[in-house]
């Protein structure tokens, strides 16, 4: 089911995200919905605030293929390097801005078996994994833009919508 998704600056967005405690049915479900949910709007990214849940859960689609990464108490292990590039947020509607991020991140997390697994991502995937735990510690990427695109910019970027 695709859910609404919550805008800044709602509160929820703000505030530290609790532990899952039991990966549950509600807890499967929530994850199928913000999959939904994150196809439904276009993004690459959601964390379970942006759909009012204030839970220590997120995904990221990863990669070309686009693979889904399904994060529940994530922690960052390791991070290295650092990159500036363009971010946007299903929560932010048209801001788009330069923001630095490692180029490395290394984490941990439980799947939806509860599974505990380690991954490393680079680039591009360290990007919308660190923007996502962001998200779970009430960390806005707005806070972090260091230069913010104006509309012409992102026309040349990425055309005109339709
Ligand atoms: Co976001």
């Amino acid at each position: 089911m695709i859910r609404e998704i919550v805008k800044h600056p709602n509160k929820v967005l703000s505030e530290k995200t609790k532990e899952v405690t039991e990966i549950n049915e509600e807890i499967i479900t929530l994850l199928d919905d913000m999959y939904e949910t994150m196809i439904e709007y276009d993004g690459v990214g959601i964390a379970a605030p942006q759909v009012n849940v204030p839970l220590r859960i997120a995904i990221a689609e990863l990669g070309e293929e686009g693979s889904i990464l399904e994060m529940i108490n994530p922690t960052v292990l390791e991070t290295e390097g650092s990159s500036v590039d363009i971010e946007g947020c299903l929560s932010f509607p048209g801001l788009f801005g330069e923001v630095e991020r490692p180029t490395y991140v290394k984490i941990e997390a439980h799947d939806r078996n509860g599974q505990v697994y380690q991954l490393e991502a680079t680039d591009f995937d360290a990007r919308v994994i660190l923007h996502e735990i962001d998200h779970l510690d009430g960390i806005l990427f707005n806070s972090k833009i260091t230069r913010v695109y104006t509309e012409e910019e992102l026309e040349e970027l990425y055309g005109e919508e339709e």
